[in-house]
């Protein structure tokens, strides 16, 4: 039997030997199609040749190219662990003509390496054409010897192939196999129909035709060849197994989890074993390629994939990561083919782990309040499961919409769906109008007075501070006015950079501008009147703070460089997820693991101060959008970009797309110190830092610290270290001595009242009430009497003002002679005393509240010793 790695080479020596060129895997995450969240198909990385948009290098190439789908047109979640042969990552074995062989060439190849290298029978295989192709038909009769009644026809749904809303396709041909017991009872009906013994193989696309936004079909220049067969489920033909499960392909890794769950792997039952195998894979890719769980697009398709996963761990008893011990094992099955999974096997199982750790503190209250819902439901005689509880699942326990919709589904529940989405609009909402607006008033509750006419809000900041500009339109609200202007020096807050302060005046009145949003496109000032009264005079000048506007274009710039050089140190996982740009300092968070390290940190503030010292100028540009993103410009995931973006390069050591101010030179920003480094999320850090100016007052502030220290501490700098190490000694020191001394007392003090103890028979009698001593303390006086006392018991008390400790402790011959048992007297004393308490025969302690039963308990103490004692 071939294993999978052999069937796999197959392919590729097959066509390699007929003249194609063995191509690499794109990645999983495509790295410049804004229209994909991860490549779903090997040709995705061809687009731009059957579009025009590129040459061919190569008119035949072949490969073996890593897939999933779990998002947009080609989605097989749904399917995955309920059946055995869908999945969200899969390798897709392909060939591809440019504009070189066609239909008749690909469907020869294909055939021949099924029949002749592979030896399916052919009285298992079956073809599909789309109902129209003729062409295709003859190909299958001449270049085939399939019998005639195997070439099947088929719509649109089946045999027009399509990579997204949009984009290349055609139509389509492809070899379905019959994996069933009964070879002789095969039927055309269920080929294309969803049954599992019919299985599709290979699909033979046949590009002709770019769909456009429209949905319209233009013609392409050329004809292409696109081939696509999913190596799991040829391989899990050829080793003869029903289920994609059983190959050499998984079954490592289904062995690894029933190693770590003790819980065997069933067909029957197994869902969970093949959910947690399937979705490693595609986790481990997903993240090797740069992929990092997040709160929306792509990054949130991992969160949920792996909170799946959880969630079906939690089925197999675990309660602690272990997902992430499955990459060693997805790194043996397929390391030989994809190198990176084994290069930054590591990193893939910190970001697993971590995920897995975050998560797994809410999956069980989580999991709880699934049930509390459920079995109410289903005492009401309700199957949907309302929009608010499912909403609360999702944003207090982190429950992705479809891991409820599969627990619903499992239970025979459903999911009020547009109860969800109306309660998650509304939050975004909120977020929205948090986000966007301080002045925060509704629109019609604004009283506009009316200065002139024209165009307004025209943004002249980039270069100018102070502009000589014509008054549109103001209001006053609680003593605060808002202006717009023609023209305006002054940034409104956006990407994260805060609006400037400055003033606003003419000879009639001056206002003081504290703060500048956006109302849509216009540009609004806010601020309080200083002097005078707004009249129609409409000419004003208008003046940012220089200062202030400075130290934010230096952090603004500084947040590019601390970008870059997070990149670098901690490695390309590290993207933006928010930033604040303020005048004070910056705060940026950004997707990464794991806290950073003072070493890692010491090294980005180094590359930053660096860079600041090369003085490199500033260069700004306007570009089409996909211009700026192809020459490696990082863009904000999940943002809107106009056509025509800005571009902000620092040397070649950073491109980003941005619309903040700048300064001219690095060297402008005087200086960089990150103050401070945390956790805001799972997955998302933060480091805030100042820049300029506000690094020497920082230096100043320490001096000051240090200087106070050392002056309080009678020592240098220098010494500091040592000399608070040394005082931190003495103090241990001091208070071991303080210990040894109280034990001594206490020894010193049980001396004395030994004397005055009673002994009956030979057995000491001794009790006695201590204020305000520890439990711990009550027994080392215990353990005293143990050493100093051959024979006896004693009962030992120490009270507060409403609560009161004990302890019963019993010598050893006291034990073996009489069997007293201090466990049990305790017990008898915490009744007494309001209370409870235990112990072991020697020693045993007990709390209580009733201080005034202490006779009694002393009473009842003396009576059942001497009850033992017979006296
Ligand atoms: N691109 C074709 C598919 O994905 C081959 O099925």
């Amino acid at each position: 039997m071939k294993t999978a790695a052999e069937i796999r080479a197959d392919f590729i020596d097959y066509f390699r030997s007929l003249d194609h060129e063995i191509v690499k895997s794109a990645p999983v995450i495509p790295a410049d199609d804004p229209t994909l969240l991860f490549t779903n198909a090997g040709m995705n990385q061809f687009k731009p040749i059957f579009l025009d948009q590129q040459e061919p290098t190569y008119r035949r190439v072949a490969n073996s190219q890593k897939c999933i789908r779990v998002s947009g047109k080609h989605n097989d979640l749904e399917e995955v662990g309920k059946d055995t042969y869908h999945h969200t990552f899969f390798e897709m074995l392909g060939n591809w003509s440019f504009g070189d062989y066609y239909k008749r060439a690909a469907i020869r190849y294909a055939w021949t390496l099924f029949t002749e290298i592979w030896n399916f029978p052919k009285t298992r295989l079956w073809a599909t054409i789309y109902q129209d192709d003729a062409e295709a038909f003859e190909c299958w009769r001449q270049e085939t010897d399939i019998a005639p009644d195997r070439i099947l026809r088929f719509g649109e749904k089946d045999n027009f192939w399509e990579m997204g809303e949009t984009g290349p396709c055609g139509p389509c041909s492809e070899i379905h196999y019959y994996t069933g017991n009964e070879p002789d009872n095969q039927s055309a009906e269920f080929i294309n129909a969803g049954n599992p013994e019919y299985i599709e193989l290979w699909n033979l696309v046949f590009i002709q035709y770019n769909r456009d936004e429209q949905g319209q079909l233009h013609p392409l220049s050329k004809k292409h060849v696109d081939t696509g067969a999913g190596l799991e489920r040829i391989v899990a033909a050829l080793q003869h197994k029903k289920s994609n499960y059983d190959t050499d392909l998984f079954i490592p890794i289904i062995r690894k989890i029933e190693e770590l769950t003790k819980v065997t792997y069933q067909t029957e039952s197994g869902m969970p074993h093949r959910v947690i195998s399937d979705h490693v894979r595609m986790l481990t890719f997903a993240v090797a390629d740069g992929g990092m769980p997040a709160n929306d697009g792509r990054g949130y398709v991992i969160r949920r994939i792996l909170r799946r996963a959880a969630r079906f761990g939690r089925m197999l008893n675990m309660h602690q990561p272990f997902i992430y011990l499955l990459v060693d094992t997805v790194g043996e099955i397929l390391g030989d083919v994809y190198p990176e999974i084994i290069e930054r096997k590591e990193h893939v199982r910190k970001v697993i782990r971590y995920e897995e750790q975050s998560f797994g503190e809410t999956l069980d209250k989580g999991l709880e309040v699934y049930q509390r819902v459920k079995v109410e439901l289903i005492s009401q005689n309700k199957t949907e499961i309302p929009g608010t509880e499912v909403f609360k699942l999702y944003d207090t326990f982190g429950f992705p919409l479809d891991l409820t919709q599969l627990m619903a589904q499992e239970d025979g529940l459903t999911v009020d769906i547009t109860g969800f989405n109306q309660k998650m609009k509304k939050q975004k909402e909120r977020a929205r109008a948090a986000r966007n607006f301080k002045i925060d008033v509704d629109e019609s509750a604004r009283n506009w007075i009316i200065v002139s006419e024209g165009e307004d809000s025209e943004f002249v900041g980039y270069v100018q501070t102070a502009t000589e500009s014509v008054l549109r339109r103001y209001y006053v609200q609680d003593d605060t006015y808002y202006l717009v202007l023609d023209i305006t020096p002054f940034y409104a807050e956006s990407g994260g950079e805060i609006g400037d302060t400055g003033t606003i005046s003419n000879s009639e009145f001056s206002i003081n501008v504290s703060d500048t949003q956006k109302i849509g496109d216009t540009i609004v000032h806010s601020g309080r009147l200083l002097r005078g009264k707004i009249s129609r005079q409409e000419k004003v000048r208008a003046e940012i703070d220089i200062r202030r506007s400075n130290a934010i274009r230096a952090n603004h710039t500084a947040t590019h460089l601390l970008h870059a050089a997070l990149r670098e140190v901690l490695g390309e996982h590290v993207h933006q997820s928010g930033s604040l740009v303020e005048a004070e300092r910056l705060r940026f968070d950004f997707t990464h693991y794991a806290k950073v390290s003072p070493e890692e940190l010491e090294q980005i503030e180094d590359i930053v101060n660096r860079k600041i010292r090369e003085n490199i100028a500033v260069d700004i540009q306007y570009k089409p959008f996909d211009e700026a993103k192809e020459s490696g410009a990082m863009a904000l995931f999940g943002e809107k970009y106009d056509d025509i973006v800005r571009v902000i390069d620092l040397g070649d050591f950073s491109r980003e797309l941005c619309g903040g101010k700048h300064v001219e030179r690095t060297g402008d920003i005087g200086g960089f110190k990150i103050i401070s480094e945390s956790a805001v999320a799972a997955g998302i850090r933060r480091i805030e830092a100042v820049t300029g100016e506000k690094v020497f007052e920082l230096l100043r502030r320490y001096d000051h610290f240090l200087n106070e220290l050392t002056r309080a501490l009678n020592t240098t700098a220098e010494q500091l270290p040592v000399k608070i190490r040394e005082m931190s000694d003495r103090l241990k020191q001091l208070e071991k001595e303080l210990q040894s001394q109280s034990v001594r007392d206490m020894q010193s003090e049980l001396d004395r009242l030994l004397q005055q103890s009673i002994v009956i028979k030979d057995v000491t009698l001794f009790q006695h009430q201590y204020s305000e001593l520890s439990m711990d303390e009550l027994k080392q006086i215990g353990d005293l009497f143990r050493e100093k006392v051959k024979t006896g018991v004693a009962l030992l008390i120490s009270t507060t003002d409403d609560k009161l400790l004990l302890v019963v402790c019993a010598t050893d011959e006291a034990i073996k002679k009489y069997s007293f048992n201090a466990g049990q007297i305790v017990k008898q004393l915490g009744i007494i005393l309001g209370g409870g308490g235990g112990g072991r025969p020697y020693m045993a302690t007990a709390g209580g509240k009733n201080l005034d039963k202490i006779p009694e308990a002393i009473g009842a103490f003396e009576y059942m010793i001497k009850e033992r004692l017979d006296v």
